[in-house]
């Protein structure tokens, strides 16, 4: 062939890709960062979210798995609503009328485009008491690379859990909140969110106003919530799944914790009548990586833990300070005493529970990433005087941590893992149990949840924690010194 031909051809060939791009009407948008979340009833409702790089309509297909045979005909139609944000444009539907216990296939996208995302799954909560979910944290990667080293952790936990019936992820998804980091979660992470119902926690690092003045984010990367409890900087919010009551705090709002959200805690957790009662949250009131002293932490310790106490909280997941703790049980800020305690052998691993015990444990499941904290044992630390397990994933390289609380009834079984950097090996490397027994109380609690309950406390609760704070790191200090 001579060189004429050659080019003559080349030109050819790609007018024709050019024209045959259009042909087949591909065009440069895609659906991206899709998420499925929990709201409310895990048996009946979820959100879904996702985004594309073009204005369009926000439309869900949806049917149950067991009809599904590769396409989506038949399926329910649901449509939400979309918002442009930072350059690109947010999508979202509500889903509030599922059936408990199916397994369903769906998809977002634009039907009039017929643009749609990957085709996903998730599965309802099937109402009974046994069940088990995954806790990780703080993945707060700047980086492909380190997005991708962080879903070993995730990874490793649905190989460890694959029935889990929802992942929580404590905060701080992202480091810089750009674009690009919240591309690379969506696209490392895909494996989880495209098939697991996720718990979203609003961090520090994913909207506040006190990192870069990124602030909306959060309401515009998750459907969580359609409520009022939303925020600049995130959302409160709760849900049932099984025989629990999961609340979602917003810890950014901590200078102090807003009235109305306090409040909205008092009102949500009195309330229900679940056998368990749990607290995701990102800042940690126990601490004992490098914020163990902040006045964030010193102040979330002093307003929340009587709250704690009062509503009967089994268990407070927190993240923020990327090492390992888990307390004793607590309660008044010291371990209880006198929690009788039975050890039984579960597949091999002797577990030790708690039977009927007062108090709340508090757990800090260091991070699911790669940015790791040292650990601060001063006697002078509250979170030393009550930690029953306390180690830096850090000082050894242990690797990334996460954890999977199973519920059977009135048992609680509660098991970390590391997942290890090099070899990906999956090591266990703590247990506790709870037994009580089923069935809670419910009362009557209708305090003030609008922002007014704020407006009017927001002086009082500002200086009361203030001084609060001052009196707590004095003490820690004097105690430190010896005085
Ligand atoms: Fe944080």
């Amino acid at each position: 062939m001579n060189n004429t031909l050659k080019k003559t051809l080349s030109v050819v060939l790609a007018v024709m890709m050019l024209f045959g791009t259009f042909a087949f009407g591909v065009s440069a948008d895609e659906v991206k960062r899709i998420a499925c979340t929990m709201v409310e009833d895990g048996a009946s409702g979820r959100g879904f979210s996702w985004y594309t790089y073009e204005d369009g309509a926000s439309d869900l297909q949806i049917m149950k798995t067991e009809d599904f045979d590769g396409d989506f005909t038949g399926a329910m139609n649901y449509s939400g609503s979309t918002a442009k944000f930072r350059e690109q444009y947010f999508h979202k539907v509500y889903v509030n009328t599922l059936e408990a216990g199916t397994s369903y296939t769906y998809r977002v996208g634009d039907k009039a485009k017929n643009l749609w995302g990957d085709t996903c799954t998730f599965t309802t909560d099937d109402g009974d008491s046994s069940f088990s979910f995954i806790v990780s944290a703080d993945i707060q990667a700047s980086s492909d690379e380190n997005f991708r080293e962080a879903s070993a952790t995730l990874k490793g936990a649905v190989a460890t859990a694959p029935d889990a019936g929802f992942i929580a992820l404590l905060g701080d998804y992202v480091n810089d909140n750009t674009n690009d980091e919240w591309d690379w979660f969506f696209s490392n992470f895909a494996f989880m969110n495209n098939h697991y119902t996720h718990v979203p926690i609003a961090g520090n690092h994913d909207g506040n106003i006190t990192n870069k003045f990124n602030t909306n984010v959060f309401k515009h990367t998750f459907a969580v919530d359609e409520s009022d409890n939303q925020s600049l900087e995130g959302v409160y919010y709760s849900f049932d799944y099984g025989n629990a009551h999961i609340a979602v705090l917003n810890t950014n709002d901590m200078y102090p914790m807003t009235q109305a959200q306090r409040n909205w805690l008092i009102n949500d957790m009195k309330t229900s009548d679940a056998t368990w009662k749990f607290i995701f949250m990102h800042r940690a009131l126990y601490s004992a990586g490098k914020h163990f002293n902040k006045p964030d932490t010193i102040m979330m310790r002093n307003i929340l833990l009587p709250l704690i106490d009062e509503l009967d909280i089994d268990m407070v997941y927190a993240g923020h300070d990327h090492m390992y703790l888990r307390t004793t049980q607590v309660y008044g800020d010291a371990t209880v005493e006198n929690v009788e305690y039975v050890t039984e052998t579960v597949n091999g691993e002797e577990i030790t529970f708690a039977v009927k015990p007062e108090g709340t444990v508090y757990i800090l499941p260091s991070t699911a990433g790669t940015k790791r904290y040292g650990v601060n044992t001063d006697a002078s630390n509250p979170a030393t005087r009550v930690a029953a397990k306390l180690f830096s994933t850090r000082d050894d390289d242990l690797g990334g941590c996460f954890t999977v609380t199973e519920i059977d009834g009135g048992k609680l079984t509660y098991k970390a893992y590391l997942v290890d950097d090099e070899t990906k090996e999956i090591k266990l490397v703590d247990t506790y149990g709870i037994v009580k027994d089923e069935g809670g109380k419910a009362e009557e609690s209708d305090l003030d949840q609008s922002l007014m309950a704020t407006i009017v406390n927001y002086p009082a609760n500002f200086a009361k924690a203030i001084i609060d704070m001052l009196k707590s790191y004095f003490q820690m200090l004097f105690d430190l010194i010896g005085i």
